[in-house]
């Protein structure tokens, strides 16, 4: 069933597990994650990236009309966009929640931003996540290095929550988009920190490649929701790739199966490692 993004999450923080929110770029995601959440009972958050809308806003309505038939709690969510024309676009598309991701602008401008998206958003009783500090790393093109990067300040993240109205915030505490090059060193005091400070709920992107006992030590200390796309789309490619140079008469139809199954497994794993498993039972 399709639900609020802010009832899934208020829900993971209230009873202490987090949600996995999965980078979907074809209908073989989409069909991955809701196969996935739906074998393990539990809630999950399908989500786009902005690129999805260079072509219209199809895949928004395959997540919606995916979610609306699933049989756990499901919802539609834009990640990572700066641009509030796009932001508008996808919220009348119906996308029950966006990431106004103004991490590059100054404090200043991110807050502006961040407050005129979320009183956009609930004008048409959709939430916001907002991101403070700015993540390392690769994602959809996009590079972010260490000399750009910044970790999330505790009391400034209290000021910003309460000055913006935003719904969720995501923290910057060492996570990186893409591949770990370095062993992840997550700075676990902050997040403790932050979530003694701020009553909404947390996201921790950056998620592929952290080892299981970080992620249960960060949802113990209050990650309700956590951001997966590369050990996705890597599964989705290498399997793809696999069948494609394995086979002399390969069929369409039957590359996307094996994606879908390629994709369904590492989603499992994630639900399980956050704790959602079993709570849409
Ligand atoms: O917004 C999406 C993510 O933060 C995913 O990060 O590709 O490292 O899993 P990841
Ligand atoms: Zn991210």
């Amino acid at each position: 069933m399709l639900v609020p993004t802010d009832h899934i999450l208020q829900e993971a923080r209230r009873r202490g597990y987090a949600v996995g929110a999965f980078n979907v770029y074809t209908l073989e995601g989409i069909r991955a994650v809701v196969s996935a959440a739906e074998s393990s009972l539990s809630p999950a958050i399908l989500q786009v990236l902005p690129a999805a809308l260079d072509v219209g806003t199809p895949l928004i309505a395959a997540g919606l009309e995916a979610a609306r038939h699933s049989a756990v709690p499901m919802s539609v969510h834009l990640d990572h966009c700066d641009v509030p024309l796009t932001i508008e676009i996808a919220l009348k598309a119906g996308v029950s929640s966006v990431m106004a991701d103004g991490s590059a602008l100054a404090l200043e401008d991110n807050l502006v931003f961040t407050s005129r998206m979320v009183r956009l958003a609930a004008s048409m009783g959709r939430t916001v996540e907002a991101e403070l500090g700015r993540l390392t790393g690769d994602e959809d093109g996009i590079t972010v290095d260490k000399r750009n990067a910044s970790l999330t300040d505790p009391v400034q993240a209290a000021d910003f929550v309460s000055a913006t109205g935003v719904h969720a915030l995501a923290v910057c505490i060492g996570n990186v988009h893409g591949t770990y090059h370095e062993p992840p060193q997550l700075d676990f005091d902050r997040l403790s920190a932050i979530a003694e400070n701020v009553s909404i709920p947390l996201v921790l992107h950056g998620t592929s490649g952290l080892p299981d006992a970080m992620i249960a030590r960060a949802v113990a200390l209050g990650v309700s929701k956590f951001n997966v796309n590369t050990e996705l789309r890597t599964a989705c490619l290498k399997a793809g790739r696999a069948y494609l140079t394995g086979s002399d008469k390969p069929e369409l139809a039957e590359r996307m199966r094996i994606e879908i199954s390629a994709m369904v497994q590492p989603v499992r794993v994630k639900i399980a490692c956050f704790g959602s498993e079993g709570k849409a039972a």
